[in-house]
């Protein structure tokens, strides 16, 4: 097995473009090449450019059960209507009964990178598929790799990368759904590892997809899993599915009325918001939840906090504490109800480090009000930790 990857410096999106266009027919032309749509930025991008390249593509959204709803539709609605000609596979009933329950949050890793490697490889062989093209980009290259992306060359075979990986990146730990899986298939093509997330959404804007497509927030692999704290159960996933949904249309809504568009380019150069969510939890202050430390993923127990009002101040005390993993502040206590629902909002350049979004406390306020009314609902937070000390997501 070995890797393709298009390795070029972004100058705008028609020389990129057509210089993938030329990787593409170089190493896929007269293949059938598997594409896994995700829904999100990087994996549309690869598959237009395999579209535009006139390969012999097979896109195929896998629905396990945990994707989000974004105003009130569900994520597979989204790619039937953006990419007709994807294959919808549903394995909602053989996989949430194995992730029910599940309370570890490495073991939901591990069950969403096992669920997804068995249905693709029998995918690719049902289909009779060559290659396998993946949306890796810029910062996954550079993070597992320890080097520049110019300074690998355009194929390398497993055995090289894993050299690699060794001389310069001795201490990288991954625990990502999709690293380390070896195909059954000639070759994997990543024709968007140069590219950074903002340069993923300069050619979604080249190939006029839709607002909604071009600033859709990052989403985790192990989707819902990494929001849900503890065993997830049908019920508290039904109730993940609304806060967050609410959480994060309302969100979108004040920057496209504020904006135009749903994410910015701050003075920081983050994208604004990178990703808003709610995670959710019964009991949370007695949960344990990731945090990063000296580089290394740490586990502990978040902290509280009451009061006024005051987001330099808080963030000021949020990026120095110790002993805890997070800092929330307490907006609601509604006295009722089974979940705490904590909202997440960060502006990130490459989720490596990320600020939180200062967002209107009334905004804030309006959909903690919002989310007080769900009769599950028993104390609403607002996360005020930047990464590090914490991560974005909780597990
Ligand atoms: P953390 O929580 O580590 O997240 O600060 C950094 C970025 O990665 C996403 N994330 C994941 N993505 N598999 C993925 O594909 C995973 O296991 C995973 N864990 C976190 C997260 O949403 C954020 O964008």
């Amino acid at each position: 097995m070995k890797n393709h990857r298009f390795i070029t410096s972004f100058k705008n999106s028609k020389d990129f473009i057509s210089g993938a266009t030329q990787f593409l027919e170089k190493f896929a032309k007269d293949k059938k090449v598997f594409c896994a749509l995700s829904g999100g930025v990087d994996s549309s991008a690869v598959y237009l450019l395999l579209k535009h390249a006139k390969i012999n593509v097979l896109p195929v959204f896998i629905d396990h059960g945990l994707m989000r709803i974004i105003n009130g539709i569900e994520e597979r609605e989204y790619i039937k209507k953006y990419f007709p000609d994807a294959k919808i596979v549903d394995i909602r009933d053989s996989f949430l009964p194995k992730i029910f329950l599940e309370e570890d949050a490495e073991n939901k890793r591990k069950l969403f990178k096992n669920g997804y490697s068995d249905i693709i490889s029998q995918t690719i062989t049902e289909e009779n598929c060559d290659l396998l093209a993946d949306g890796t980009i810029l910062p996954d290259i550079e993070e597992s790799f320890g080097v520049k992306i110019t300074d690998i060359k355009e194929t390398l075979t497993i055995q090289e990368e894993n050299e690699l990986k060794a001389k310069y990146n001795k201490g990288f730990v991954k625990s990502q759904h999709n690293l380390d899986i070896e195909y059954d298939v000639e070759a994997t093509i990543q024709p968007v590892a140069s590219l950074t997330k903002p340069e993923i959404r300069e050619i979604l804007k080249f190939f006029e997809m839709p607002q909604e497509i071009i600033y859709r927030k990052a989403f985790p692999g192990p989707a819902l899993a990494a929001r849900i704290i503890g065993p997830i159960t049908s019920e508290n996933l039904a109730f993940e599915k609304k806060v967050h949904d609410i959480v994060e249309s309302k969100i979108n809504e004040y920057y496209i009325k504020k904006h135009g568009r749903s994410m910015i380019i701050n003075e920081k150069g983050e994208q604004e918001p990178f990703q808003m969510f709610a995670a959710i939890s019964e009991d949370i202050l007695n949960k344990k939840v990731t945090g990063l430390v000296n580089g290394q993923r740490t586990y502990d127990f978040p902290l509280a906090v009451y009061g006024k009002w005051n987001y330099e101040h808080l963030n000021k005390i949020a990026s120095k504490f110790t002993g805890y993993t997070r800092m929330f502040y307490e907006l609601i206590d509604c006295k009722k109800g089974v979940y705490d629902v904590v909202i997440r909002s960060v502006n990130s350049i490459d989720a490596r480090t990320a600020s939180v979004t200062d967002l209107p406390f009334d905004l804030i306020t309006s959909v903690a009000e919002i989310l007080s009314k769900i009769p599950e609902t028993k104390r609403i937070y607002f996360d005020m930790t930047p990464k590090p000390p914490g991560t974005i997501e909780y597990v």
